[in-house]
């Protein structure tokens, strides 16, 4: 099983889009796929039309009142399996701060009875930096970060980067990087790119374009390559998918 982040500390960058299109072509490539909706806005929830609650919330799942295989639920789509959000979820610090023990392994402990049943785990990120972020890392193997290709964008990654070398024991965990909704008619976008890719080890090369069709999938509440195959950002995410299954 290869437990897969997409993380980043900004919000509005594609995280949600990216992780609901990525599980399903997962999926649908023949992968026991799990997404995992840790924000408690609940959106990837709601794009695979699943309610937002768990009996208890976070509280029982962390107390081990209820089991993570009780909370699953199917979606429409074969071999993808959610686990939704909860709104308790915002109070997850303060939940995992009184962890009897290793407050920053408690998403992978809940994770461990279901090792066998996925190949991929996919988790939606809150955009913060907290202890629930740092479980998130602890727990995955590699954190997928979009990037707007804007002058911010480089400050995000180098406060992750320099997150992740102060701590300890983070040396396993694969950086991904990927520039999230590039227009190609914007200039500074294009340098942008090309400067960060020159500078920085590891940017994926598949970049996701700016695009409404993207936007849509709000409308449509699914997946975009479930109702739009053949649009240009259901290829990008295609492409985006294999060189991340590549890397894993
Ligand atoms: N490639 C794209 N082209 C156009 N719009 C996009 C694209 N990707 C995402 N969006 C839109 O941008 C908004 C934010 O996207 P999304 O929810 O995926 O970001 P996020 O990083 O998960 O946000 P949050 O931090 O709030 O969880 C949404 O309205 C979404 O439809
Ligand atoms: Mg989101």
């Amino acid at each position: 099983m290869k437990i897969v982040g997409v993380y980043s500390i900004k919000g509005g960058v594609g995280k949600t889009s990216s992780t609901v299109n990525l599980a399903y072509l997962a999926a649908e490539a023949g992968h026991r796929t799990l997404v995992w909706d840790l924000d408690p806005q609940g959106a990837a929830s709601y794009f695979f039309r699943v309610k937002p609650k768990i009996k208890g919330g976070g509280r029982a799942l962390l107390r081990g009142k209820r089991a993570l295989d009780d909370i699953i639920k199917g979606t429409d789509f074969e071999l993808l399996e959610l686990l939704p959000a909860d709104f308790s979820f915002r109070n997850m610090d303060i939940l995992l701060e009184g962890a009897k023990k290793k407050p920053i392994r408690q998403l992978q402990r809940l994770l461990k009875p279901v090792v066998g049943d996925y190949d991929y785990v996919f988790f939606d990120c809150p955009p913060s930096i907290s202890l629930m972020s740092e479980n998130i890392f602890r727990a995955a193997d590699a954190l997928m970060v979009p990037l707007i290709p804007s002058t911010l964008s480089e400050r995000t990654l180098l406060q992750l980067k320099d997150f992740l070398r102060k701590q300890e024991g983070f040396g396993a965990l694969k950086l991904l990087p990927f520039f999230s909704m590039v227009d190609p008619e914007r200039s500074l976008h294009q340098d942008t790119i090309e400067r960060l890719s020159a500078k920085h080890k590891g940017v994926l090369e598949a970049r996701i374009p700016l695009s409404p069709e993207v936007e849509r999938m709000g409308i449509h509440r699914m997946p975009l390559p479930a109702y739009a195959p053949s649009n240009p950002a259901s290829s990008a995410y295609r492409a985006l998918w294999e060189e991340v299954a590549e890397a894993l």
